[in-house]
């Protein structure tokens, strides 16, 4: 599973950072949706979800925060904790944040409104899903 992050342009000075953020030029989808998460409580675990066809970008913007990707057949852990990354997140990708700084601001880019339809909460059912998504693949291969 390949891992995509932004390493987004700073605009630093004398008085500090700044980063600017547009859809389509920094961000690779329009976005529509914004929101946030902080004052996580320890050993909280948030996400465990997937998405049918939204697209997120996560950014750390304050702390610091993991987040394990699973494709269905492979994981990976990646840590979040400067500013200036955003990690691309695709559709059909299950997903946990965790050991949150108590200081962790993590702000999320989202491809489309709040749609409760849109997201996959069972684990076994993110399983199946994949495994006919590539039944499909492999059906329109031959
Ligand atoms: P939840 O889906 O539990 O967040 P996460 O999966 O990231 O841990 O969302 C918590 C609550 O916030 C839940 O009642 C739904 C609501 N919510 C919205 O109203 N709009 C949104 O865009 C999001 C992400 C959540």
């Amino acid at each position: 599973m390949q891992i995509i992050k932004y390493a987004f342009q700073q605009h630093g000075d004398q008085r500090g950072q700044l980063i600017a953020l547009e859809e389509w030029k920094d961000i690779p989808f329009e976005i529509k949706r914004i929101y946030y998460m902080y004052n996580t409580k320890d050993g909280v675990r948030r996400g465990l979800h997937a998405h049918k066809s939204l697209k997120q970008i996560l950014i750390c913007v304050s702390g610091k925060c993991k987040v394990l990707l699973d494709n269905g057949s492979e994981k990976k852990i990646v840590f979040l904790e400067t500013p200036y990354e955003g990690l691309y997140i695709d559709n059909n990708i299950w997903r946990e944040m965790y050991d949150f700084s108590p200081d962790a601001v993590l702000l999320v880019l989202a491809s489309d409104v709040y749609k409760e339809e849109d997201y996959i909460r069972d684990y076994d059912e993110f399983l199946d899903m994949i495994k006919r998504e590539n039944n499909e693949k492999n059906d329109n291969m031959l």
